[in-house]
């Protein structure tokens, strides 16, 4: 009997197991466990009383004008509120209060630019800066309630920008320096944003790159809200001007006063908007206040990280364009006093060691990525990273997608010296901060599992209808309880926040994720549910058979998706991209299609693997699988404008001409 004709029951059954199968576990060493900041009775204590923990978090972590009485109130689900009748102020929680204590000589921000120039800001320093930004925006008219519109690139003007909206109270809304002029004045829009903050340009891979142009075509149209647009110079590019509405941040901040008394805001009041990507075409604005969603990153920041202060580094690599940039860059690493990289350029730029180089520089103790960049980082050699010292790294983090057993074992292995505790970290634009976890001090850590909901979060694993499924089964990843950095809704549509996400089951936040819990009930995320394949009835992910094709030492990176299938449903159809020599071994398919078969069963083999030379990414990292869907469908690939390189749906199907 062949592999092929082996009985469906027995596939279902091995796909099943995929995931499950990988054994390996990695317990925190001695000494990392006694010195961790969050030990194991701490899930206990939590899970007895939620609201009493986040009242506690909220109290210690924060600073607040006025004190509240009240922890959360859900009588009206699904809009929650957390420490409704409290007061603070975000910015003086990240900058002044501890320069008040002393510390206003720590590094609060290194950074590094692409070109290779730094800066260094103490608190001290960063603290002035917002104060100067915030009375500058003031002058322009910026007041509570108001939207400003934040389009730059990784420097620390960014950050600066929005502490300074946060300490008026003005509701910030990034709009990452990589989308078009058109999505910029969508949300411009929506928002009614009526400041612009943005840069001439950028860098990228040693050459200058513009946004200020965008910002121009954005706001050629008229019926627009904007008063004014604050250009920060950074490439020296030429600009062109509009008189009366531009002004040079050098002109405007830099000129200010640096005396500003921050004022508290009530916990609900609204901090930021941020755009993201649904299923249907317009981008929802994800409302998140101030309260609960400064306590949740704080906290997690330092229990998820490890965080010690006083002598951590910590650099996370994520773009102030999304939600990793302003949870753990802009508010929890300066809310906790923590010391912080920021870089704003490529890791090839100017060649392949430039994260290895920053982190050597600056000692990095934390290192916060994607496993798109780690998958990118091995294709490129462990040659590169070992060229560098690294042995001030003590935890690494892994956050955007699920990250696949081999991409766990070689980031621990090489670039956390075989010791360093991966945190594999789950969350989303809407939960705000980190939900899924392990606790580095106390998990023993399983490489492609998140495990464990954080202390305080309740997460689930249901069927279709709804009910919790039992260890060992898979199906969708729910939130059962609200918490505190949830979501408050969508920006001007309350309806779609129900619908979208708390309508799929009753009392239960619908997260859009398909997750597996294991023997010991540890989570494993297994993508986007509309990433998962129905082939012949077996429930197939596409995560899964990425993993089990990455796992075989030819494959670089992979894609699947599920292509419709006139005999099975669907079919499954993989792109490769090869190492080395394996481009020219004409036996690959056939080997890969075993390898498959041979991790998870005969009937996740992809019905046809193609070898291409590049995927197509977003700008965020995110495999474009619909663009793919469209070529294993047989049809002109649709909207590509959100790619991160337009050319590659370009270089993909030269390739398969070929
Ligand atoms: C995915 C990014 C598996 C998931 C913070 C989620 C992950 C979406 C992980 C949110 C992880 C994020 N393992 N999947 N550790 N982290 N995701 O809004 O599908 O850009 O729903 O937030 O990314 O992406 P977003």
């Amino acid at each position: 009997m062949s592999e092929d004709t082996t009985t469906a029951a027995e596939s279902n059954g091995d796909a099943l197991e995929n995931l499950l199968t990988e054994n390996r576990q990695f317990p925190p060493s001695a000494d990392f466990a006694a010195n961790a900041v969050v030990k194991a009775g701490e899930y206990e204590a939590a899970n007895a009383d939620r609201a009493a923990f986040w009242g506690k978090q909220a109290r210690e972590l924060l600073s607040w004008t006025k004190d509240f009485t009240k922890t959360l109130d859900w009588s009206n689900p699904p809009f929650a509120t957390w420490f409704d009748d409290g007061e603070l102020n975000a910015s003086y929680n990240a900058l002044d209060r501890h320069v008040e204590a002393g510390n206003g000589d720590r590094v609060a921000i290194y950074f590094e630019g692409e070109p290779g120039d730094t800066r260094t800001y103490t608190y001290a320093q960063l603290t002035e800066e917002v104060k100067k930004a915030t009375n500058a925006f003031e002058a322009l008219g910026v007041s509570r309630g108001d939207r400003v519109a934040v389009y730059l690139p990784m420097i620390p003007e960014a950050v600066i920008t929005l502490l300074a909206c946060a300490r008026i109270g003005a509701i910030h809304s990034v709009v990452f320096g990589g989308f078009s002029a058109e999505a910029l004045r969508s949300r411009i829009d929506d928002a009614e944003a009526k400041l612009v903050v943005t840069a001439d340009g950028t860098f990228r891979r040693g050459k200058p790159s513009s946004l200020k142009p965008a910002v121009d075509e954005a706001l050629t149209a008229p019926g627009h809200t904007v008063e004014h647009v604050v250009v920060v110079k950074r490439n020296g590019e030429d600009v062109n001007w509009v008189e009366g509405r531009d002004l040079w941040w050098d002109d405007t901040v830099s000129t200010a006063s640096t005396e500003h008394t921050a004022v508290g805001h009530p916990a609900e009041h609204p901090l930021f908007i941020l755009y993201t990507s649904g299923t249907t075409g317009k981008p929802k604005g994800i409302l998140h206040t101030t309260g609960g969603y400064l306590t949740q990153t704080a906290y997690t920041h330092k229990a998820v990280f490890d965080l010690h202060p006083e002598t951590d580094v910590f650099w996370c690599t994520a773009d102030v364009g999304w939600v990793t940039g302003h949870s753990y860059v802009t508010y929890a690493p300066l809310v906790n006093g923590a010391t912080q990289v920021i870089y704003e350029g490529t890791p090839d730029s100017p060649h392949q060691g430039r994260f290895w180089e920053i982190v050597e520089k600056y000692k990095v103790s934390i290192l916060y990525t994607a496993p798109t960049a780690i998958r990118t980082f091995m294709k490129w050699g462990e040659d590169i990273p070992a060229k560098y010292d690294l042995s001030s790294i003590r935890v690494l983090g892994s956050v955007g997608e699920p990250i696949n057993p081999e991409a766990w074992m070689w980031y621990r292995r090489v670039i956390g010296a075989d010791k360093a505790p991966v945190v594999d970290t789950w969350w989303q634009t809407e939960t705000g901060a980190i939900m899924i976890a392990p606790l580095p001090g106390v998990t023993s850590a399983k490489p492609g599992s998140a495990q464990t909901p954080l202390p305080g979060i309740a997460v689930d694993v249901v069927d279709e209808l709804g009910a919790s499924v039992p260890d060992g089964h898979g199906g969708y990843l729910v939130i059962r309880e609200p918490w505190p950095a949830m979501l408050r809704g969508i920006w001007g549509d309350n309806e779609r926040y129900k619908s979208t996400y708390w309508a799929r089951f009753d009392d239960m936040y619908f997260a859009g994720d398909g997750a597996k819990k294991d023997a010991d009930g540890d989570v494993w995320l297994l993508g986007r549910v509309d990433d998962v394949m129905n082939v012949s009835g077996h429930r197939l992910s596409t995560t899964e058979i990425e993993s089990a094709l990455v796992s075989h030492p030819s494959v670089a990176e992979a894609a699947v998706v599920g292509a419709a299938d006139e005999t099975t449903g669907q079919a499954v159809v993989a792109f490769v991209i090869l190492r080395g020599s394996a481009v020219d071994d004409p036996d690959i398919v056939t080997t890969l299609r075993n390898h498959v078969g041979h991790e998870i069963g005969p009937i996740a083999k992809p019905k046809t693997i193609l070898v291409v030379p590049e995927l197509p990414k977003t700008r965020s990292g995110k495999i474009m699988r619909r663009l793919l869907k469209d070529i294993a469908e047989g049809r002109e690939a649709g909207d590509s404008s959100t790619l991160a390189d337009n050319t590659v749906m370009n270089q993909i199907s030269d390739s398969l001409k070929a």
